[in-house]
């Protein structure tokens, strides 16, 4: 049985209190929020979990094997340092911290203690994900050309970080994933208009072999978008993740271009317009799932593919991201 202690228990600690606590491997035992009024809602959901508002005494405690920071980001450093430092194993929110040397002291502290990190890229772990993963592993869309998302609807404002760091790790993380090619360059622009950080952004990553990437993000939308599209040269694919069904329609459609073998000056277009298929698709709560694995390697002592590694590089091109926001579009080389 691994004894879990989550810390924060605000709107996405209780997803990670209710998955972790049933497993049929794993318990929590006690769950720390600093603001007191969160016990009622607890004890509401949980009458058994012990409750307290001082987080060390879930970092110290010796019944607790694995520590869930599920606070604002810049907490997950020194909350995440401390859980290591008394020999637990850690499941980090999303981004893993606020900045490259923050994620590489954690990962060298956990190395050293030999113990675990998680950080929570939900996304990688829902059905949709798995589809597209498997698509791109037996070459069905061809070589890639490009990832385009549009993550964006109304709020909810951070204090603590802007909207690059709010949404886009969630995109940074899936084309991490996707594309298995190192990042090579960062541009992107935003501006802030109503609590002194970015509220919208326009993220554009370069790879190597021509593939691009561009995420926007944008608390200040009417209207919720969660869209995506991956084209490559044999096929391409749109992923909408509020449809509750066919999350994932592939297209057969793309374009090639050839030389008129009578007018070498002049290119021949052929457009390609065939099926259109929506794959199904497993219905996995996406957190449980990644909880269970979490816990599998735990117990057989491996490191997850989301690991502190998987979580530096985000972090890396949020960092990135943001310098060259103020230096309004400057290319960062990664
Ligand atoms: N993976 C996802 O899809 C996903 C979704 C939402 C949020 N998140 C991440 O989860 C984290 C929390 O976000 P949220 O929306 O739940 O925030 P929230 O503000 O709703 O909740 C955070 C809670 O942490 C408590 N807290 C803050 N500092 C603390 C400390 N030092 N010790 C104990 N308690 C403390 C607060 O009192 C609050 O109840 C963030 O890192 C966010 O990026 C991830």
């Amino acid at each position: 049985m691994v004894r879990i202690g989550v810390i924060g228990y605000g709107y996405w600690g209780p997803n990670i209190v209710r998955n972790f606590h049933t497993h049929e491997t794993s318990e929590v035992v006690l769950v720390a929020d600093k603001n007191p009024k969160t016990q009622q809602r607890l004890h509401k959901a949980h009458p058994g979990i012990a409750f307290t508002t001082d987080p060390m005494e879930v970092l110290k405690s010796t019944e607790i094997d694995l520590v869930a920071v599920v606070t604002p980001v810049w907490t997950h450093f020194e909350l995440a340092k401390l859980a290591l430092e008394n020999g637990k194993h850690v499941f980090v929110e999303k981004p893993f911290t606020c900045s490259v040397t923050q994620a590489e002291e954690l990962i060298e502290l956990a190395d050293r203690k030999n113990l675990q990190i998680m950080v929570d890229h939900t996304f990688l772990f829902t059905g949709a994900m798995k589809k597209i993963r498997q698509l791109m592993d037996q070459g069905e869309l061809g070589d890639l050309y490009y990832y385009d998302s549009l993550r964006v609807n109304l709020g909810l404002f951070q204090h603590d970080v802007n909207v690059i760091w709010d949404l886009a790790p969630h995109d940074l993380s899936i084309m991490d994933y996707v594309i298995r090619d190192k990042p090579e360059a960062v541009v992107a622009t935003g501006e802030k208009h109503l609590n002194g950080v970015e509220d919208i952004a326009f993220i554009t990553v370069y790879f190597p072999k021509r593939v691009i990437a561009h995420i926007n993000v944008n608390w200040l939308s009417p209207v919720k978008v969660r869209t995506t599209l991956i084209g490559g040269e044999k096929k391409m694919l749109v992923w909408n993740d509020l449809e509750a069904d066919e999350k994932i329609r592939i297209y057969d459609k793309g374009v090639s271009m050839s030389t008129n073998p009578s007018n070498l000056h002049q290119l021949l277009v052929s457009y390609r317009s065939g099926d259109m298929w929506a794959p199904q698709i497993e219905q996995v709560e996406a957190l449980r799932a990644e909880t269970a694995y979490f816990l599998k390697c735990i117990d057989e002592n491996t490191k997850p593919f989301n690991d502190g590694i998987a979580g530096l590089r985000v972090v890396r091109i949020l960092a990135a991201a943001d310098r060259s926001v103020r230096n309004r579009g400057e290319a960062i080389t990664l």
